[in-house]
Order: C-alpha cells, then sequence, then structure tokens
C-alpha cells in the first residue's frame, strides 16, 4: 500500500500578468519506509512538490492522498494536525524562529504535539546530540553558521519521528563529515523507524544511499531509477 499517491496534479502560480506551471501533471506512489529522492534543475518543481506532499500548499489541480486519505479536501485544521502529527520538514530555507534558541527551536514541535517538559528537555538534548549542536543549545539561529541552522532544521523534524519526512536538500550546507552524520542518522531511522524519506538533493553523497530517484525537468518527471 502507497504510504503518499499524487494523481495528475499541477501548480500554476501567478506573477502579475504572467503564470508559471511550476508542475505539470505529476503522478506518483511512495510506499512506506521508502528512501527516495527528487532530481532536478534548479526551477524544475522539487521545493514546489515537497510543499505540496507536505501540505504546505495546495496544488492548482490534481488530488494528494496520504495514509489513502485526501488531503487536498481536509479543512486547515485537520491539515495542521496532519502536519504536526506525521510530517517532518526540513526546509531549503531553514524556516527557523529568529528569536528562539537552538534548544526552543527543536522545541516546539514536540510542545504542539503535548510532550511534557521534562520528556521535551531529554528528547531535544538527546536529538541536538545526534546532529552534534548541543554546544550551541542556547543560540539564536543569527548567532549561527549556515551548516549549524541547517542541522538545527534537521533536530526539529526529526525530533517527532515523523512517518513522513520531507527534505529539501538536506546537506547543501553541510562539510563532509556534518553531512555523513546527517546521512546516517536519516538512513538508520529510515531502517529502525520505517519513517518514509523523501529528498531533493544534487549531493552524491546522499544520493549513493537513495532507494528510487525521480527526474524532474520543467515540472513533469522525464525518468525515474530504481537501485
Ligand atoms: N511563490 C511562487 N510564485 C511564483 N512562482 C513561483 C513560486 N514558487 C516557485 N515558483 C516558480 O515555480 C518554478 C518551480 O520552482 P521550485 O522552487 O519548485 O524549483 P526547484 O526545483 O525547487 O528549484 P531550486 O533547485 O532552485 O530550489 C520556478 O519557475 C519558480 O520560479
Ligand atoms: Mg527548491
Amino acid at each position: 500500500m502507497s504510504i503518499i499517491k499524487i494523481n495528475e496534479v499541477h501548480k500554476m502560480y501567478k506573477l502579475g500578468k504572467t503564470e508559471v506551471s511550476a508542475l505539470r501533471g505529476i503522478n506518483l506512489e511512495i510506499k512506506k519506509s521508502e528512501f527516495m529522492g527528487i532530481i532536478g534543475p534548479s526551477g524544475s518543481g522539487k521545493t514546489t512538490l515537497l510543499n505540496i506532499v507536505g501540505c504546505i500548499d495546495i496544488p492548482t489541480s490534481g488530488k494528494v492522498f496520504i495514509d489513502n486519505i485526501e488531503t487536498t479536501n481536509m479543512s486547515d485544521d485537520q491539515l495542521t494536525q496532519l502536519r504536526r502529527l506525521h510530517l517532518g520538514f526540513i526546509f531549503q530555507s531553514f524556516n527557523l524562529i529568529p528569536v528562539l534558541s537552538a534548544f526552543e527551536n527543536v522545541e516546539l514541535p514536540l510542545i504542539t504535539i503535548g510532550k511534557n517538559k521534562s520528556e521535551r528537555e531529554k528528547i531535544v538534548i538527546e536529538m541536538l546530540n545526534k546532529v552534534g549542536i548541543e554546544e550551541f543549545k542556547n543560540h539564536k539561529p543569527d548567532e549561527l553558521s549556515g551548516g549549524q541552522r541547517q542541522r538545527v532544521a534537521i533536530a526539529r523534524a526529526l525530533v517527532t519521528n515523523p512517518a513522513i519526512v520531507l527534505a529539501d536538500e538536506p546537506t547543501a550546507n553541510l562539510d563532509t563529515n556534518t553531512g555523513n552524520k546527517i546521512i546516517e542518522i536519516m538512513k538508520h531511522m529510515n531502517e529502525t523507524l520505517h519513517t518514509t524519506f523523501i529528498i531533493s538533493t544534487h549531493d552524491p553523497r546522499l544520493l549513493s544511499f537513495i532507494d528510487r530517484k525521480i527526474f524532474l525537468e520543467d515540472g513533469k518527471i522525464v525518468k525515474e531509477e530504481t537501485k
């Protein structure tokens, strides 16, 4: 059974009088515990597709199903619940909250799902430790380097153990060692918790772990490769 199903999805953006077709008829099925990659040149629609799968954006036409439930029909409240409980995002732009420390940024998703303070403390420290930034836990995002911010964003996405993780270029700003560590964490989660990963990446190290690749060009899937 597929955990994600995308039927004939189109996405059109209007910019003044011009229209941009970011996605043009995407059909895709993703099974639970796949570790899959979305590959394509800049502007091909990778981020748009991740945002639509993650219910952050809605398609102009077409349908999206998560666990066989059509998300394109859900209310805003239902979508918020779905995102909180089942989805983790690693954004290309990190989207950290500037007034919160690294610790607090990672803690936030645990507050929204109702974990108590002592549980949160333990889980957050463990997660910060895993991504190697525990010593920067009191730093705010603008007091961190790009790679450190990226690791906070990764910790925040994984801290609730979501069923599906959507990652937009998760290793792009990381040095080789840190990148390898992050790949290991993701792969380990995939193997032990059967977390489904959908990752947009150009990183050859990360690509070598990917089981299935779909190639996007101009908003269309032009090729697919399975290991
Ligand atoms: N909010 C928006 N308004 C208008 N056009 C947009 C918007 N977001 C994306 N686009 C356009 O949609 C197309 C796909 O963009 P998208 O961000 O999905 O590409 P991408 O494959 O993620 O690129 P990159 O590798 O540079 O991150 C591009 O032509 C982009 O200019
Ligand atoms: Mg992008």
